[in-house]
C-alpha cells in the first residue's frame, strides 16, 4: 500500500494501564477513517503519541515513509501531520483572521516576524480570506474568538489546521460539544476536504462516523479490535461487546 502515514506496534502505558496495546495503522492518501471506541479507550492517546505530543513506549511512526520518531511535534507538523484538539485549543482575544495568517507564516517559515505585520502581507490576507470564506467564516474574519459561536470556533480550527497544509489530518472529536443545529455545516467542512488528504476522524455520532467514513478502527482498552468497512462493524460480536460492555459499566456507575 502506498502508505502516507503508518504505525506499527504502538505502546504506551501510564502506570500500570497500557492506554496503547500493540496498535498498527495505516493510511493512503484520500483515505477518510474513523476511529471510534468507549471513552477512556485509548482514542486521543493514540493522537497525541503519534503527533509529538507524548511519547511511546515502543513502536515506529511513519509519515511518508519517514520516521519520524525522533522528531518533535513541530517538526511533525512541517512533514505534514496535522491534528485538531478534542477541546479548542483557540486564543479568546485573537480572530479568526490573525490565527489563521500565524498558521500560515508558522508553514511558510515566517513566523519569527513582528506579530500583526501580516496583516499587511498581502499573500498571507488573500490566503486567509479564501480559507475563511470556504469555511463560511468570511463574516467573522475579524472579530474575536471570544465573540463567535462555539459550532464556529470548531470550524476555524478545522481552518487552522487546514492552513498548514497538512498531508494527513487527524480530528480529535471535531463535532463535540456542538449543538445539533450547527453539526451540519462542521459535517459540511468535512466533506469539503481536499480528496487527496488522508483524514482520521474520532467522533461518537455514529450518524456522523457513518456519513464519513470509507473504513472504521475500533479501539477498546487500548487495542484495535476492528478495522474495516462501516458495513461490517456493526456485526462484529468484538465491537458489539466493547460497547455493550461500556454501556452497561456506563449504567452501573450513574
Ligand atoms: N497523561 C495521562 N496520565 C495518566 N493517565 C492518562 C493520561 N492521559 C490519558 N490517561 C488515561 O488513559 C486512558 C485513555 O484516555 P484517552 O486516550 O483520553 O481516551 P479516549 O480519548 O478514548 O476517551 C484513560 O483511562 C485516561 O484516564
Ligand atoms: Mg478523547
Amino acid at each position: 500500500m502506498n502508505a502516507i502515514f503508518e504505525v506499527t506496534n504502538l505502546r504506551k502505558a501510564f502506570g500500570g494501564l497500557t492506554v496503547t496495546n500493540d496498535v498498527s495503522l495505516s493510511m493512503a492518501p484520500g483515505d477518510r477513517v474513523a476511529l471510534i471506541g468507549p471513552n477512556g479507550a485509548g482514542k486521543t492517546s493514540f493522537v497525541n503519541l503519534v503527533t509529538g505530543n507524548l511519547r511511546p513506549d515502543a513502536g515506529e511512526i511513519h509519515i511518508a515513509g519517514h520516521n519520524v520518531n525522533r522528531i518533535d511535534a513541530i517538526g511533525r507538523v512541517r512533514r505534514g501531520l496535522v491534528r485538531s484538539f478534542q477541546v479548542t485549543r483557540l486564543f479568546q482575544d485573537m480572530t479568526p483572521a490573525e490565527h489563521i495568517g500565524m498558521a500560515v507564516l508558522q508553514r511558510t517559515g515566517r513566523s519569527g516576524r513582528m506579530f500583526g505585520n501580516f496583516l499587511a502581507m498581502r499573500d498571507v490576507m488573500a490566503e486567509t480570506e479564501e480559507l475563511l470564506g470556504t469555511l463560511g467564516l468570511a463574516g467573522l474574519a475579524h472579530r474575536k474568538v471570544s465573540e463567535i459561536a462555539y459550532g464556529q470556533q470548531r470550524l476555524l480550527e478545522i481552518a487552522v489546521a487546514m492552513a498548514l497544509k497538512p498531508k494527513v489530518l487527524l480530528l480529535d472529536e471535531p463535532a463535540a460539544g456542538v449543538p445539533q443545529s450547527d453539526t451540519g455545516r462542521i459535517e459540511q467542512a468535512l466533506a469539503d476536504l481536499p480528496p487527496d488528504l488522508a483524514v482520521l476522524m474520532i467522533e461518537h455520532d455514529m450518524d456522523l462516523v457513518f456519513r464519513f467514513a470509507k473504513r472504521v478502527v475500533v479501539l477498546a482498552a487500548g487495542t484495535i479490535i476492528f478495522d474495516g468497512s462501516p458495513k461490517d462493524v456493526t456485526q462484529d460480536a468484538r465491537v458489539r461487546e466493547a460497547y455493550l460492555g461500556s454501556y452497561a459499566h456506563a449504567r452501573h456507575a450513574a
